[in-house]
């Protein structure tokens, strides 16, 4: 796949790295500077790196020029000179102007890697998907066109060079006048644009399935959590699919969808989505249109989190400020509290369950361990109450020649009883608030429980 070359910082062999923290006073972030430098040394083995060690600096204030003090960044050359790493990686966003002056310092041989570029290699490298793969490329050239340096005036040549999907032509041919880093940009500024048309092109043909869905109103559960929380085990363990589970922090990137038949025979829509991480660029999450539409719009979210991580909670959090700051609706929530097959005392999960502090959101929480399914039976029937609470029960009366409404009812709701009258088909059923807007003018009784329809 076409990328940034040179910043695809995966490397063969195994690139040597040394991470950076920085925790700037007076600040109150989720992670501790130690339990974020742990959580980057998992992102960099993901991208395939090896840490050779690390380093972190308490501050007043980021260094205007250099980030963290100058003086530190001294130490940090000596110290990566002398484990012989190729790469330096900050935890934390690095502005164009950082990333300059940073990469100055550390000279040509040795690359300056930023948080957000880390994450953006490991999504470039798990993206399976058409759309997946243009999306992250596209953030991917949206990150780097104001960091280009002289250091990168090769990167035109080489990304215009053969095999690019987004198919602009050729070597970035210098105009009158034109410095190379001009060309490089007026070469990248194409590929954007080309890229955002193709990324358009997927979109449209995505979104005329999902009217498709809409049509068939069948409800959506999304499962969301912190990237390594069992999501794609718990899809698994509850759709028998063939998934892929890693121990990797963003082994699922596209959304996948399978459908759930539950005990009443109720149809629903699953959907496996993204993994989230704290201090995840909102920008970069937005590149994700596709697993955030899917989520935005279900109409349930199970919400996954590891019992057995130190920072549980934390991670916990991160995901609900993540899904707030996405404008998400208020959507009923189930958590799942997963790997209760690590704990050495299984009664030690309702306990750990009952110390996230769980908001209005949520309906229900269940314990279960996704790898070898025990718990599940408990969360289809949290799945199952939790769609029945957000539905009403009606009757209606749907004319003979309208079948297909009738067998819709079937699919997406759940049917109590039905009945042949005069007129078409008295159907009492429980529906979601806008499938019963939308064949509102087939209502016949609405109540709690409606009284007993007569027989034919
Ligand atoms: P991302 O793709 O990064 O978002 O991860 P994910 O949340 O989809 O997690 P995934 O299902 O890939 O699981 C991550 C790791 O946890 C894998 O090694 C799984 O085998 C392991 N895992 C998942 N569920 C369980 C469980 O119930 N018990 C144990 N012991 N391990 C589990």
């Amino acid at each position: 796949m076409t990328k940034i070359n040179n910043y695809h910082v995966s490397a063969t062999p195994i690139e040597r790295t040394y991470l950076v923290g920085i925790h700037v006073r007076g600040t109150d972030p989720l992670l501790t500077v130690d339990e974020s430098l742990q959580e980057l040394k998992m992102l960099a083995q993901t991208a395939g790196m090896e840490v050779v060690g690390s380093t972190y600096q308490i501050v007043q204030k980021i260094e205007s020029a250099t980030f963290i003090g100058s003086g530190k960044v001294q130490e940090v050359i000596e110290d990566v000179q002398m484990l012989e790493a190729q790469s330096v990686i900050f935890d934390e966003e690095l502005s164009p102007r950082h990333q300059r002056e940073l990469e100055k310092r550390f000279g040509q041989d040795i690359k300056v890697i930023d948080r957000t570029t880390l994450i953006l290699d490991i999504f470039a490298q798990h993206a399976r998907t058409r759309e997946g793969s243009l999306q992250v490329e596209l953030a991917q050239y949206e990150y780097r066109l104001p960091r280009l340096t002289r250091q990168w005036t090769h990167l035109a040549r080489q990304a215009g060079g053969g095999g690019s999907r987004s198919g602009n032509a050729g070597v970035g041919l210098r105009g009158p006048g034109e410095t190379q880093l001009e060309v490089d940009r007026r070469e990248i500024g194409r590929k954007i644009d080309k890229l955002k048309e193709d990324i358009e092109r997927v979109r449209q043909h995505r979104e005329r399935h999902r009217q498709q869905r809409i049509k068939d109103r069948v409800p959506v559960i999304a499962l969301v959590g912190y990237t390594n929380a069992g999501k794609s085990t718990l899809f698994r363990a509850l759709t028998g699919a063939d998934v892929y589970a890693a121990d990797q922090l963003f082994a699922t990137l596209d959304p996948t969808t399978r459908r759930l038949e539950l005990a009443s025979g109720r149809h629903t829509v699953i959907t496996d989505t993204v993994g989230f991480i704290q201090k995840l660029p909102t920008t970069l999450i937005l590149a994700f249109r596709a697993t955030l539409e899917e989520i935005a719009e279900a109409d349930a979210i199970i919400h996954v989190v590891d019992l057995t991580h130190s920072n549980y909670i934390e991670q916990y959090e991160a995901v609900e400020d993540t899904l707030a700051e996405l404008d998400v609706p208020s959507i009923p929530r189930i958590l799942v509290g997963n790997k209760t097959d690590k704990l050495d005392n299984p009664a030690e999960a309702e306990d750990l369950i009952s110390r996230i502090q769980l908001d209005e959101n949520y309906k229900g929480k269940v314990t279960l361990s996704a790898i070898n399914r025990q718990g599940i039976e408990a969360l289809l029937e949290q799945i199952e109450d939790t769609l029945i609470e957000m539905t009403k029960r009606v009757t209606l009366l749907i004319p003979h020649e309208r079948g297909d409404i009738t067998s819709l009812m079937h699919n997406a709701g759940i049917v109590q009883s039905q009945s042949h009258v005069e007129h078409g088909v008295l159907i009492d059923v429980w529906v979601t608030p806008e499938m019963r807007e939308k064949y509102s003018q087939y209502l016949h009784i609405e109540q709690e429980e409606p009284s007993d329809v007569q027989e034919d």
